[in-house]
């Protein structure tokens, strides 16, 4: 896209409001998306506790950003592009899995888990493997949530980790294993699915089995008072605190960044995110009592999580598409939990498998409005959407700053 539509597009963005169409619908605006947005920021990747053993390794795939990520045999995390040095194949296609050596299926050049080139067959003299290391982007790790980057300066992490490890790493999740997966393909932009994690306004008619456990106020900006809301939130920080969950005030996208993490407290009664609200495994990490509340933390632009005290979810958002985003949630429970005695995975999955599939049949209508001839950008409720807002104006920012410069470097030992 050119520079000057992007301008004209950014000029017509009214501030309150929706995003104008093309935002939602453009395949030059998605191509920007990508190149501004995702390439500049720090992406969720997946869970440490699916790379326990070295070799182990998971996925992430927009298409132009393409990523393998390993753990070597030192226990050091690698993201490492999903290109091979030869003539690009893709190397991995599986979403994740374990493989001693990173073989390229095309002509089975190999690379170590480090990913530097360790075997490629008649290349010729003079051919040297430690100059085709697979090329490396940044990757970094907040108790268990591994993110990377594939900028050459990647945004601030430190503040992330110092604000959301604290309160995450009671939940345990580097002693947790993988309960389930849910992979969905959302027929809407990514931003119209974030939009919707980022205002409650449609719980109450939405999310019928949400909003028992769940209030559906207390989201950062929104201005709603509930009678019962603050007085509960009071004494369930008290009592989180008595139970070592000493970090319990909200911090909200500080200074116009990227992540949000907050303890919510459930309604009266209820101990986590369950049909019944009543515990559907074991408590998890050092947790002593099942009323932790609901750890959210939000993580701009593609993830956001849940950590209740007997189990975590994870959702990752992967834009494949401008009117198409792949959502995959990945449900972990303590290591240690056995599977048909100290939980059912469809038990501690149907919570959050009813209120998604009913938010992403909301996105795809809301993306098929959009899409019609008459969508005009809409008024943001002061009240209850200034989430959506505050995910306007960081996302705007992102494509008004410069062009992002891409990793380049690759592995180089062998
Ligand atoms: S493209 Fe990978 S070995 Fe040829
Ligand atoms: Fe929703």
């Amino acid at each position: 896209m050119s520079a000057s539509r992007l301008d004209q597009l950014l000029d017509d963005r009214q501030r309150g409001s929706t995003l104008p169409q093309a935002f939602y619908t453009d395949p030059e605006v998605f191509a920007a998306d990508i190149d501004r947005v995702y390439s500049r920021n720090w992406l969720f990747a997946g869970h440490s506790c699916q790379l326990r053993r070295s070799g182990d390794y998971v996925t992430f795939d927009t298409g132009p950003i393409a990523l393998i990520i390993t753990r070597d045999d030192d226990g050091v995390l690698h993201a490492l592009a999903n290109t091979c040095r030869h003539r690009g194949s893709r190397i991995l296609s599986k979403t994740c899995g374990h493989a001693g050596k990173l073989v390229c299926p095309y002509h089975r050049w190999s690379y170590a888990s480090d990913g530097s080139l360790t075997q490629a067959k008649w290349m010729g003299d003079g051919f040297r493997k430690d100059a085709y290391g697979l090329v490396r982007s940044h990757v970094r790790e907040i108790a268990g949530l591994i993110f990377v980057c594939v900028a050459e300066d990647p945004p601030d992490f430190d503040l992330a980790h110092a604000a959301i490890a604290p309160q995450l790493a009671p939940h345990g999740l580097e002693r947790a294993k993988v309960c389930a997966v849910e992979d969905y393909e959302i027929k809407a932009n990514w931003k119209v699915v974030f939009e919707n994690n980022r205002e409650c306004y449609h719980c109450p008619s939405g999310h019928p089995e949400y909003t028992r456990i769940n209030f559906d106020i207390g989201m950062p900006g929104d201005q709603r008072v509930g009678s019962d809301y603050e007085g509960i939130l009071a004494s369930r920080r008290a009592r989180w605190h008595a139970n070592g969950l000493a970090h319990t005030e909200q911090v909200n996208f500080p200074n116009g960044s990227w992540f949000r993490c907050a303890r919510m407290p459930l309604r009266e009664g209820f101990v986590t995110e369950s049909l019944d609200g009543r515990p559907v495994a074991p408590l998890m990490g050092d947790l002593t009592d099942p009323d932790a509340g609901s750890l959210r933390i939000i993580a701009f632009p593609n993830a956001w999580f849940h950590a209740n005290s007997d189990y975590f979810n994870s959702t990752q958002l992967i834009p494949v598409g401008p009117n198409r985003t792949r959502a995959r949630i990945v449900y972990l429970v303590h290591e240690d939990a056995r599977e048909g005695v100290d939980y059912d995975p469809a038990r501690v999955t149907e919570f959050w498998k009813v209120t998604t599939e009913q938010d992403w049949r909301l996105c795809e209508n809301n993306q098929a409005g959009i899409e019609s001839r008459d969508y005009r950008p809409g008024p943001l409720s002061p009240v209850t959407e200034s989430g959506v807002e505050t995910l306007a104006t960081w996302y705007l920012d992102q494509l008004r700053s410069p062009a992002v410069t891409r990793r380049s470097h690759a592995c180089s030992s062998a």
